[in-house]
């Protein structure tokens, strides 16, 4: 026998009026929480859309301006770059990923300049540099290097901090490279360069638009990440992945991708109470994107409410392609 509750506890009571459901709402969305990832071209003027990812543009740093101000205004507090190099660019050695004038290190000074007060993150990883699209340097076998591919994620990451960029985020799954790049940070002295560290980076299928809209996918071919992004079957390593990063001197650890991977992100936030991000990747964007264009879905409704998930989940912000377009849904409530 179950002891009775009913009609003395109604659930439905708090449900009923509009007045309580949203007093007893447990989480929010804000615009506080969205970090927009954008890319960015050389050139003048120039803007390039995205085939695999609807609405989503690459942008030469004038253009990319314009964008970040209007982004800012709208109270995003930080965007996400990612440069598409051009492909003369890409070598072995991947040495243009530190070049002070290469095309992240402009943007960023360029960014800083005009919009001072807008976080500014940057990609540590060498894949837009590589000429075989893998994050790192290969040997004969074509096997990342972890040490010998950390050299070049430290520089990297100064030429970032000193061309203005607060946030540096290593998305390369290098062991050992958080406490590298921090060690190097303060050497510098920058010491208030943030570090997101993609801690649990799956080797997802999910960033399949994302190696389209940067050029790494034709470089990388049939090639794979599993020797350094994680295995999708496993969680418990998520939690010593983590545990590293943050021992290591990271500011803030992220889970990727997002929605398949909550599970992760509210682990980690229960493990470790230190700030979490989530990264609601490429293909993700893709999905909503492709049944909210057949109409589908209710574009708005869907897209809200998955993010809202992340938050239910434990992150404290999340990297969407959505990021724009969400800011404004809010601002017009
Ligand atoms: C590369 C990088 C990737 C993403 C962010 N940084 C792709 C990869 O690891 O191949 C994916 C982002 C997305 O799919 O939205 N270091």
């Amino acid at each position: 026998m179950i002891e009775r509750q009913f009609p003395i506890t109604r659930m439905r009571r708090m449900r009923k009026d509009p007045f309580s459901r949203r007093l007893m709402r447990e989480h929010v969305l804000t615009t506080n929480d969205l970090i927009y990832p954008m890319f960015v071209i050389e050139g003048h003027n120039r803007r390039e859309p995205v085939k695999s990812m609807p609405d989503i543009e690459r942008l030469s740093i004038d253009l990319l301006i314009t964008e970040a101000q209007e982004l800012f205004e709208l109270g995003i507090p930080m965007i996400a770059l990612f440069p598409v190099p051009d492909p003369e660019t890409k070598s072995l050695d991947a040495a243009e990923a530190y070049n002070p004038d290469g095309l992240a290190q402009r943007a960023v000074r360029a960014l800083k300049e005009a919009i001072p007060d807008m976080g500014i993150m940057t990609d540590i990883a060498l894949d837009p540099y590589t000429t075989h699209g893998q994050d790192g340097i290969i040997d004969e076998n074509g096997y990342v290097l972890n040490d010998d591919t950390i050299d070049v994620l430290m520089q990297q990451a100064i030429s970032h901090a000193e061309a203005g960029a607060d946030v540096v985020a290593p998305s390369d799954m290098m062991d050992g490279r958080i406490i590298e790049i921090r060690e190097h940070l303060e050497e510098h002295g920058h010491i208030h360069t943030r570090i997101m560290a993609y801690s649990a980076k799956y080797a997802s299928s999910y960033y399949g638009p994302f190696r389209d809209a940067v050029g790494s996918a034709g470089n990388l071919g049939a090639g794979n990440k599993h020797t350094y992004q994680m295995d999708p079957t496993n969680s418990n390593e998520a939690l010593h992945e983590v545990a590293m990063d943050i021992n290591e001197g990271a500011d803030m650890v992220m889970v990727k991708p997002g929605l398949p991977y909550l599970d992760i992100v509210y682990r980690v936030k229960q493990e470790f109470q230190a700030p979490t991000f989530v990264y609601h990747v490429s293909g993700e964007y893709a999905m909503l994107k492709a049944a909210a264009l057949n109409g589908w879905i209710n574009e708005k409704d869907v897209v809200l409410e998955t993010l809202l998930s992340c938050k239910r989940a434990g992150a404290d912000g999340i990297l969407t392609y959505y990021a724009k377009v969400v800011a404004q849904w809010l601002a017009e409530k």
